[in-house]
């Protein structure tokens, strides 16, 4: 198939989309449309919370990560074929440090190609993942290397070694597959996992560590009655019945349905992430009790701030602590999403089961984050469903359509507009949320960010600083069947 008529099809497709009742839930909560599984769900708060397997380098700096196909017990009984970095979902979890670069060499034996993202790393282009830079599944897998199905595609036979400067602040990131078309199936069938970057001014504090520490990649996910995960497709792409974006009935913390975990009655750091496709939660805990946030998704605040509930959007982080002093032992404390009745509106419990010695603090100054510097122009970016696409500023994506030119050193005022729920993302360039409909913004906006929900009909202002280096990058919504159909586009910085 030559690039051309592939691109067309895929137009050709979105151009069937007509029926969509787009209006039907583009005022509420909810983003996406819920795709009901039909396995037997286990009683929540059962299954034991895993935590990802720490990435150790084969040399100093080098990592060797294998993208593979396994059947993994995701639900107790069944098995679940998974597509993992390493075969894990999620994959293993990167600990870098600021000042010491990484190479990660990816080995692709899956039966599709893939683009390996570091989100929210400030990362050379040639090595952030863009959706046609990819990596062929080694050793012949597939057919995909006898063709280009788009104009300007890269094709890496077997592997690619990203290059990772990591001279950024310490920050909760996470990676995940990118590829042209296809990143919702791929990331739903487990393409995602975690990269901390820790760095001297962290660990000057005494924040919890170790087993106090807790990475907790949240999704939601569907099974069918076999185990499998359920992703409606059809043989030309995405189900237009899913043109808002996908939602499963269970929600998994780190591959786990609601699982549940033990903890001391001290402080505990939780770092949240958002990675469902579509679906937006908003955290609280039960019986009650407070977040207090000491990071967000580019790095520690300056102070922490306090918060009932946590909105999260897709791929937004929240660095959190939680004082588990506060329950009385013995008791649990349930972390759920109220965004959702049902299954979905649970996540996973905490059982404080001993008293034990907290050496741990948060003090009212955390870090010294990048002042706010001074814009040297505003553009506007409007993300919104275009005759039967989802566009930004009227524009179906095309790789190496420039929407931006910013300059390297300089930052922007970028005015986000929407119709409907569209957590907007940038690659390389971090942000404050500076107004949301012409108002302060909310306090859960607080903090360098590179993931921001911007609601129905809602203008949202952002400073963008553009550091790091020059060469193209995206900005795109974050709602993965979003993505997928189209919004996306490319900036490049000069
Ligand atoms: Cu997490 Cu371009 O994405
Ligand atoms: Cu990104
Ligand atoms: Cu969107």
């Amino acid at each position: 198939m030559s690039a051309r008529q592939a691109g067309l099809s895929r137009r050709g497709f979105l151009g069937l989309l007509g029926g969509t009742a787009l209006a039907a839930t583009g005022c509420g909560e909810v983003a996406g449309e819920l795709l009901t599984g039909s396995a037997p769900m286990p009683a929540p708060f059962t299954v034991p919370l895993p935590i990802p397997q720490v990435a150790r380098p084969v040399s100093p700096g080098l990592y060797e990560v294998t993208q593979r196909v396994t059947r993994v017990e995701i639900l107790p009984g069944l098995r679940t074929e998974v597509w993992g970095y390493d075969g894990t979902f999620p994959g293993p979890t990167f600990e870098l440090r600021r000042g010491e670069p990484a190479t990660v060499r990816v080995r692709n034996e899956l039966p599709v190609p893939t683009s390996t993202h570091l989100h929210g790393g400030v990362t050379p282009p040639d090595s952030d993942g863009y959706p046609t830079d990819l990596v062929i599944p080694a050793g012949g897998h597939s057919g995909h290397s006898a063709h280009m199905t788009h104009p300007g595609e890269v094709h890496h036979e077997g592997t690619k070694d990203y290059r990772y400067p990591v001279g950024q602040r310490a920050a909760t990131l996470w990676y995940h597959d990118h590829r042209m078309d296809y990143t919702a199936p791929s990331v739903w069938q487990g393409l995602a996992g975690f990269a901390l970057v820790r760095d001297e001014e962290e660990d000057a504090l005494s924040l919890p560590a170790g087993e106090r520490e807790l990475p907790l990649l949240i999704c939601d996910r569907s099974f069918a009655e076999d185990g499998s995960f359920r992703y409606p497709r059809t043989h030309e792409g995405h189900d237009s019945d899913y043109m808002e974006g996908v939602e499963g009935d269970v929600i998994l913390v780190n591959g786990a349905p609601w699982p549940v975990h033990e903890v001391t009655a001290t402080r505990y750091r939780l770092r949240l992430l958002n990675a469902s496709n579509a679906r937006r939660l908003r955290l609280r805990l039960a019986p009650g009790g407070r977040f207090t946030q000491i990071g967000s998704d580019s790095g520690l605040l300056a102070a922490p701030v306090r918060h009932d509930t946590l909105p999260m959007a897709p791929g937004e982080r929240y660095d959190v602590v939680v004082d588990f002093s506060a329950y009385p032992v013995g008791s649990t404390v349930t972390l759920v999403n109220t965004l959702a009745d049902g299954p979905a509106g649970k996540v996973m419990r905490f059982v404080v089961a001993r008293r034990a010695k907290d050496d741990s603090a948060v003090p009212t100054t955390l870090s010294r984050p990048p002042e706010r510097p001074v814009p040297v122009t505003t553009r506007s970016f409007d993300f919104r469903r275009t005759g039967q696409s989802w566009t930004i500023n009227g524009r179906v994506y095309r790789p190496g359509d420039l929407l931006a030119r910013p300059r390297l050193g300089t930052a922007e005022v970028w005015r986000l507009t929407s119709d409907f729920h569209h957590p907007v993302h940038l690659h390389l360039a971090h942000f404050l949320v500076l107004a949301r409909n012409g108002r302060p913004p909310a306090a859960t906006d607080a903090g360098w960010k590179d993931t921001v929900d911007v609601r129905p009909y809602e203008v949202v202002d952002v400073l963008a600083r553009f550091e790091g280096y020059r060469g193209r990058y995206m900005l795109h919504c974050h709602n993965l069947e979003h993505e997928d159909m189209a919004m996306m586009a490319d900036f490049e910085v000069v």
